[in-house]
């Protein structure tokens, strides 16, 4: 007998998860970043279309795949597919989504783990132990390699401790203080000089900027922020009860992502002017804002050592918020293939969490000691590459492959009438036909 499958106790609780792995890094690093580099609000405009044109739609698909099979991505898309063939691409499909999953986490815990040591940073500095505090923002291979063990010595604790003692608690604890802590940087950034001249930045469209590469690089954030394509929803979608309704929980978890993620850039961009006024260099010499790791990891350190003792608790603060929104992201990617482990590999939570937390952590560390050549490779097979091929697959399956009646069911299921809704006119083609073309289109993109 194996034992019972963990399940969220509460709407709330899958809410914050849900929310927990979708706002990371992406939200608050990638998006602004992207916002940076692509014409201020013209990229914000069009990435809320495509959030809820393209992302939400693949996301209900992986929710009530999951929801219904009420398993892991490999044993659900066996279970809607009805014939030899299509399961055989079931278990492809599924297992290319655990490595994904893996592969994405083995890089991200190495960023996470810059923003742990940036958070160790300014602590260290406060208790006065400098050379400390110089190790730690170093950039050495040691220090990468220290902070990431700890970054996923945390993931895999919290995984561990299982759906509802571990994810469920953890997130709802975590999200909320994710929020306070934006809320209170954004107050006190946007009272600095130099604040209004990012807002600008941020806010005033510059339409001359739209091209279709900045459609497609759009879409593909939009994709990484729902953290769509790899299993981490659906598994998610398995663990909540069959009385709550789908397409208004999706809607929700979509609108905290986006926005959060809008939110982090009335942080970001005015830190950037802010720096910019206490005498940093924040435009690269082609005369675009610096974007990438040199915005997180300079820029905004610089500004915070312009600012004092005061600048040691505005770091804190930032690199906390960093690191939680880390956190809650990357249990998400561990439970994937914990998931499959338990499930499929009948091994109990635990071990199973050892076991694949340390295979990803070795991995981790042949991207740290061949961070060159490796850092970038995976990174882009398994967002540029990886997720978008598997939310095409995803589509594919929700909308060819599983019976049109069971899919239409677990729609039904916890939502009374959405037979009048609008959703239930459009989702069903939508996911069958649009979505993998537009998906298909930005892979396009990024392969020719
Ligand atoms: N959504 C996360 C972010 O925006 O940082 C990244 C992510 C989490 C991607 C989980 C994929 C995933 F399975």
């Amino acid at each position: 007998m194996s034992a019972p499958r963990g399940q969220f106790s509460s709407n709330f609780g899958f809410l914050m998860a849900a929310a927990g792995s979708a706002v990371g890094l992406g939200n608050i690093w990638g998006f602004p970043t992207n916002v940076a580099a692509n014409g201020g609000a013209a990229f914000v405009v069009i990435y809320l279309v495509l959030a809820f044109l393209l992302a939400y739609p693949v996301l209900m698909a992986e929710l009530a795949i999951g929801r219904y099979a009420r398993s892991n991505m490999v044993k659900a898309l066996r279970e809607i597919s009805p014939g030899p063939v299509s399961r055989a691409a079931g278990t492809l499909t599924g297992l290319g989504g655990i490595l994904v999953a893996s592969l994405i986490l083995s890089f991200y815990a190495i960023v996470a783990g810059w923003m742990v040591a940036h958070l160790a940073d300014p602590v260290a500095t406060l208790v006065g132990a400098k050379e400390a505090a110089a190790w730690m923002t170093g950039d050495s291979t040691a220090r990468n390699f220290t902070f990431t063990a700890i970054f996923s010595g945390f993931t895999m604790l919290i995984i561990a401790s299982g759906v509802e003692k571990g994810i469920e608690r953890w997130s709802t604890l975590l999200m909320p203080s994710l929020i306070l802590l934006l809320l209170l940087l954004i107050v006190y950034v946007l009272a600095q000089p130099g604040a209004f001249q990012g807002l600008e930045a941020y806010l005033i469209p510059d339409f001359s900027k739209l091209s279709p590469e900045l459609l497609l690089s759009a879409m593909g954030q939009a994709f990484f922020s729902l953290s769509l394509g790899v299993g981490t929803m659906l598994i998610y979608g398995s663990y909540l009860s069959k009385q709550e309704s789908l397409p208004r929980l999706g809607a929700l978890v979509t609108l905290i992502d986006v926005g959060i993620a809008f939110t982090a850039g009335l942080l970001i961009l005015p830190a950037m002017y802010v720096a910019q006024e206490a005498g940093t260099q924040i435009f690269s010499e082609a005369g675009d804002l610096i974007a990438g790791p040199g915005l997180i990891l300079q820029v905004l350190p610089a500004l915070f050592d312009s600012m004092g003792t005061t600048g040691l608790f505005v770091a804190i603060a930032f690199f906390a918020l960093m690191s939680i929104a880390s956190l809650t992201s990357s249990i998400s990617m561990l439970e994937v293939p914990v998931a499959f482990s338990i499930e499929s590999l009948g091994l109990k939570r635990k071990p199973a969490t050892l076991m694949m937390g340390l295979i990803i952590f070795l991995i981790s560390t042949v991207i740290i000691f061949n961070f060159d050549s490796l850092f970038g490779l995976v990174i882009s097979i398994s967002t540029e590459y990886g997720q978008p091929l598997l939310g095409v697959a995803l589509c594919i399956f929700a909308g060819w492959i599983w019976r049109r009646d069971q899919l239409l069911m677990e729609m039904q299921e916890g939502h009374e009438g959405i037979e009048n809704t609008l959703f239930w006119k459009i989702w069903p083609w939508y996911v069958r036909i649009v979505c993998p073309l537009l998906i298909l289109a930005a892979f396009a993109q990024t392969v020719l």
